[in-house]
């Protein structure tokens, strides 16, 4: 037979492979969620999240240090928040000395380097578990920007690198750039979750930190899972605003719309391999069904492969080590 090409000569050695591979996944790439409780020494599974745990402050700086020894540069902070503190307002989450606010002060005192993050978002602190204030059974959009400047400012007050905010609330991004600039925080950044879907994915992650919503769903905020145009939208629209970086959530069901994004816009794109991503591979590999390590490099690397910059994974850690082997 004669061939005047053949393809399979780039893919005969693992040499030849990895010198023409198109997309390198490096532990650079990830941003580390971590959920923060209150207390001293302690340590949580969450059960829908086998091998991911919720700490107090002590034990994530610790983990924070071996991150950060493993290559990994970045984290993104969420805090369960007590039920006493919860209330319609969402106050708890401006509170200067709140558990968020602490932690961010004891993670950048520990590794000054790492890049921290943090969610911007009511649920957590919220008694309806709705990402923004609830008024006759509304989740109202314009006060609700309110609260997120405030608890933006005081996350940057509290030394964080970026703002993150994952609510969906319309105008958001500009009015926290706003108020960044007009209180001094010119080095504050905005990773704004721009494209986030209306998902059934999120389950583990409400486990995770109590924030279910009490009362109906999401969607008359989060996006409808249908639609490509109007991530583009958004996305445009949060960098007109001042986001730094854009977000698609969640990752594996909208590869789609990461390409999409990152083709559209001119600022670093990041993904979230959301919670519900990480339990289906935590779930299938527990029965056997497929290899863990293998899942979570083919996964991570398709990702990137989409055009994430960088991919917000609960994977980041044990992805790190294979990479680093
Ligand atoms: C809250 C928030 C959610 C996630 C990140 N920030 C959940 C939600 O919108 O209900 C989900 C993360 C995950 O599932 O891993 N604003």
């Amino acid at each position: 037979m004669y061939l005047q090409r053949r393809n399979r000569i780039l893919r005969k050695t693992p040499a030849i492979r990895a010198m023409v591979a198109e997309t390198i996944l490096t532990p650079n790439d990830f941003i580390v969620p971590l959920f923060i409780d209150e207390g001293k020494g302690q340590q949580h599974e969450i059960p829908s999240m086998p091998g991911y745990y919720r700490r107090s402050i002590d034990g994530t700086v610790k983990e924070v240090k071996e991150l950060w020894s493993l290559g990994i540069r970045s984290v993104l902070l969420f805090i369960k928040c007590r039920d006493e503190l919860k209330d319609n307002t969402g106050r708890e989450a401006w509170n200067p000395n709140g558990l968020m606010q602490e932690s961010i002060r004891a993670i950048k005192d520990a590794v000054p380097d790492i890049v921290v993050m943090t969610d911007v978002a009511l649920d957590p602190y919220s008694s309806y578990g709705h990402d923004g204030i609830v008024e006759n059974g509304e989740i109202v959009n314009d006060p609700t920007v309110e609260a997120l400047v405030k608890m933006s400012l005081s996350h940057a007050d509290a030394g964080a690198d970026f703002v993150a905010p994952s609510d969906m609330m319309d105008g958001r991004i500009g009015a926290i750039r706003q108020a960044l600039e007009e209180n001094g925080y010119t080095q504050t950044g905005i990773m704004a979750y721009s494209a986030k879907y209306a998902s059934c994915f999120y389950g583990p992650f409400r486990d995770a930190l109590d924030s279910a919503p009490g009362f109906g769903d999401k969607k008359t905020y989060q996006m409808d899972y249908a639609n490509r145009i109007e991530a583009i939208k958004e996305a445009q629209m949060d960098v007109e605003e001042g986001a730094d970086i854009v977000m698609v959530k969640p990752a594996l069901p909208y590869l789609d719309i990461i390409r999409e994004v990152k083709d559209a816009v001119e600022v670093p794109v990041s993904a979230y391999n959301i919670s519900g991503e990480y339990a289906m591979i935590k779930a299938a590999a527990k029965m056997g069904w497929i290899n863990e390590e293998k899942a979570i490099l083919e996964t991570l690397t398709s990702i990137k492969r989409a055009g994430a910059d960088l991919i917000a994974t609960y994977f980041a850690k044990d992805a790190a080590r294979l990479l680093n082997k």
